[in-house]
């Protein structure tokens, strides 16, 4: 995805230096082929047991990139109908939409009922009442999927835990049992699939095929009271390497997922999104100034936490890279801030790099949960998302105006 021709790093065929004259920064920079060669990594891994891609949506939201993975096939995971619109607006298949989430607003069930989607991830007793009853009211019968809670350790950062049972998501096992009994009586409803998501960022598969044999035992109980279901659902993608972790890779977990799935015969669906999108985007920002401060070295660069939150939520690692770096130079560790007034505004810390004021900075990995993320905090404007493909690149994003903070603000008649 990168190279460096002449001291100068590239992204597919298109110089980042290029880049940041023409757009400016902060920017997220994403790679069309990447994103592409994601998708067909995990789709090719299941041939043999063909798989229902449904991006998540959360991790990457914006219309280009949806449209990039609708003309390759993808469904979509969404969770709010904010997202759904987006969906339908970039020409994805409502056929194919799973809709998750622990709190369905009735206007977003509306929505998507309009719109005919694969199923809801029902994920209490309240959301099954309040699905069946607008479907009462409104005359639909919706596709519902229960969202089980398997109460596994799914080994990463516990603010991205979700399939423990003291987690607020899905439903305990004994529970999603009585459910699919009053589902099954309820002429609104049509119980479709079972589907679990555990966590996000798992590098091991251990915990995904403790979650599968769980849902391939509850699909067995169900069948023997004639409850017959057309998929498995087991959430979110497998992680990405952002430091030195050891991922495990897609076509080992598809042989494995497959192996278990042997003896049934429902669809399997996947929701991944950091896979397909993460190390497919960067952040490219600017060094503003250079500053020591109790004997640190402090590179103080014009993205921050409202653009990239993830390292002041998570403390994560995103590795980074100066565009223009000379080997001959000398190197010194530095910590990258924003210019956000918090201590926890950092991107990284005690990186070792070569930079002067002025110079272009990467921030890698940012494809998915970056831009998504951003907020206006501190009334800074949201950087720009440009698209390269090839030797081509598109603005898929305009740069937010200071205007743009607070058109939707009135002040006060005097
Ligand atoms: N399905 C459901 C129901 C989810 O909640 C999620 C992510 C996914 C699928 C996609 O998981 P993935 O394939 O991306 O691991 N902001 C955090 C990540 C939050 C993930 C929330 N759920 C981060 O920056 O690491």
């Amino acid at each position: 995805m990168f190279s460096r021709k002449a001291k100068r790093l590239h992204l597919e065929n298109v110089s980042l230096e290029k880049l940041a004259e023409i757009y400016g920064t902060p920017s997220f920079i994403y790679s069309e082929s990447k994103i592409i060669e994601n998708f067909l990594e995990i789709k090719n891994a299941f041939s043999s047991n063909p798989v229902e891609i449904c991006f998540s949506v959360k991790s990457n939201s914006n219309l280009a990139i949806l449209q990039v993975l609708a003309n390759q096939g993808a469904g979509f995971d969404i969770v709010s109908g904010g997202e759904l619109a987006r969906v339908l607006k970039a020409g994805g298949d409502p056929k194919k939409i799973v809709f998750s989430g622990v709190g369905k607003q009735k206007w977003e069930i509306l929505e998507a009922l309009k719109a005919n989607i694969l199923c809801f991830n029902v994920e209490s007793s309240s959301e099954l009442k309040k699905i069946s009853s607008l479907c009462q009211e409104y005359g639909y019968i919706a596709p519902i999927s229960f969202r089980v809670n398997p109460d596994i350790d799914p080994k990463t950062h516990p603010y991205i835990s979700t399939g423990l049972k003291e987690n607020k998501f899905g439903i305990p096992i004994n529970i999603a049992m009585e459910l699919c009994n009053d589902a099954h009586q309820d002429s609104n409803l049509r119980i479709v699939g079972l589907d679990c998501h555990i966590g996000s960022q798992i590098t091991e598969i251990e915990p995904f095929l403790s979650a599968l044999q769980i849902l391939i035992d509850l699909v067995g109980v169900l069948s023997k009271k004639g409850i017959t279901l057309s998929h498995i659902d087991i959430g979110g993608g497998i992680g990405i390497r952002y430091k030195n972790e050891s991922v495990i890779k897609w076509n080992t977990f598809a042989k494995k997922i497959s192996t278990l799935m042997r003896n049934t015969s429902q669809q399997l669906i996947l929701e991944p999104g950091r896979s397909i999108v993460g190390d497919a985007g960067l952040l490219l920002t600017r060094v503003d100034l250079l500053k020591k401060n109790g004997g640190k070295n402090f590179a103080v660069v014009d993205a921050a936490m409202n653009d990239l939150l993830r390292p002041a939520l998570y403390q994560s690692w995103h590795e980074v890279i100066a565009i223009r770096e000379d080997e001959n130079e000398n190197k010194a560790e530095w910590e990258i801030v924003g210019p956000i007034c918090e201590t926890g505004d950092f991107l990284a810390k005690g990186r070792l790099l070569a930079l002067n004021e002025g110079d272009l900075v990467a921030i890698l990995d940012c494809g998915a949960y970056g831009f998504c993320m951003s907020s206006n905090y501190n009334s800074r404007p949201r950087a720009a998302e440009i698209l390269v493909t090839k030797n081509k690149h598109l603005c898929i994003r305009k740069r937010e105006q200071v205007s743009d903070l607070f058109h939707l603000e009135t002040l006060k008649p005097s």
